[in-house]
């Protein structure tokens, strides 16, 4: 049975959803709001524990209403929230997403207590690193606290998983030999790499630079195009399921959670295949963790 810690961020999602998103300058009127739990970290933790998953968590919430949901929404599947420290003074994050009848979205994010995450916190829960198989990590919380977190983890000797997302141009150098596998879509592999992304040979390429650094593997999700895996021995892409999107927001978050909860280290189709199983199913659904399906729901899933 796996073992997976998350150290990220957590949000309450306000989802506003639109016929399409303002151009700038323009007001227009939209058709209802939601508040939804969410941040990246959260919604990884939360569907890897939906998904039958041991997972713990390192972050930070407020004091406050959201902050409350928040970890109550994490202990409804079973995540361990010990290692997410109650902020004072700081709010629970916030994030503002404008979602479109495509499903199309855009996020804008309040950090709030997230930016509470330090090293000091995450040394303080060297257990649960100790305890991990696998830790991940996105870039929603500071990035030196993302490096100690994967500096410990791989002193730990467990798997460095870490999503670039939010992308950074100046994603630390010293952090690339220290991750196992990362999942990029191919906007954010472009910001990372400084790279283009528009063709299939300069996805590859940017994947390439990224092995080059001492990446393991790199998954790069490429929206209705699939997947394509790089590491030093493949390359290969995989299949997404068409359906109809209504709401794309976490569906990254949703993958990678369900990638590493069925991944045994070396079978990488079965797990991709599982993952974009359960994305397809979360596109479908409104809102961050709301969206996310359970282990039946995904076996179950048929394109019709
Ligand atoms: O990946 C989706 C998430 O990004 C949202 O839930 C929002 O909180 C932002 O962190």
């Amino acid at each position: 049975m796996k073992n997976v810690l998350v150290v990220g961020s957590l949000n309450m999602d306000f989802d506003v959803y639109m016929e399409r998103r303002p151009l700038p300058g323009e007001t227009v009127m939209a058709k209802n709001l939601k508040l939804v739990p969410g941040g990246k970290g959260a919604n990884q933790a939360y569907a890897l524990g939906k998904l039958g998953v041991k997972t713990a968590m390192v972050g930070a919430v407020g004091k406050d209403s959201f902050g409350q949901q928040m970890l109550e929404n994490l202990h409804s599947v079973c995540v361990d929230t010990a290692g997410i420290l109650v902020s004072e003074t700081s709010e629970t994050g916030k994030a503002f997403i404008e979602v479109e009848d495509n499903g199309q979205n855009s996020i804008s994010v309040i950090a709030g207590a997230n930016y509470e995450v330090d090293g000091k916190l995450i040394r303080e829960n060297r257990h649960l690193f100790e305890a991990a198989d696998v830790v991940v990590m996105q870039l929603e919380i500071p990035l030196p606290a993302v490096i100690e977190a994967a500096q410990l983890a791989r002193e730990c000797g467990k798997m460095v998983v870490i999503d670039p997302a939010p992308a950074k141009a100046d994603f630390p150098a010293e952090l690339y030999p220290l991750i196992d596998i990362t999942k990029p879509n191919e906007t954010e592999l472009s910001v990372l790499t400084g790279m283009p992304t528009d063709t299939e040979e300069q996805v590859i390429a940017a994947a390439r630079s990224l092995t080059a650094k001492g990446v393991g593997a790199v998954l790069v999700t490429l929206g209705g195009n699939g997947t394509m895996l790089v590491t030093n021995e493949r390359l290969q892409t995989f299949p997404a399921y068409k359906v109809k999107a209504v709401d794309t927001t976490a569906a990254g978050d949703c993958f990678l959670a369900a990638f590493l909860s069925a991944f045994d280290g070396e079978n990488y189709a079965d797990a991709i295949d599982f993952a974009a199983r359960a994305s397809a199913i979360a596109v479908t659904r409104p809102g961050a963790q709301t969206s996310i399906p359970n282990c039946e729901e995904i076996q179950a899933f048929r394109v019709s």
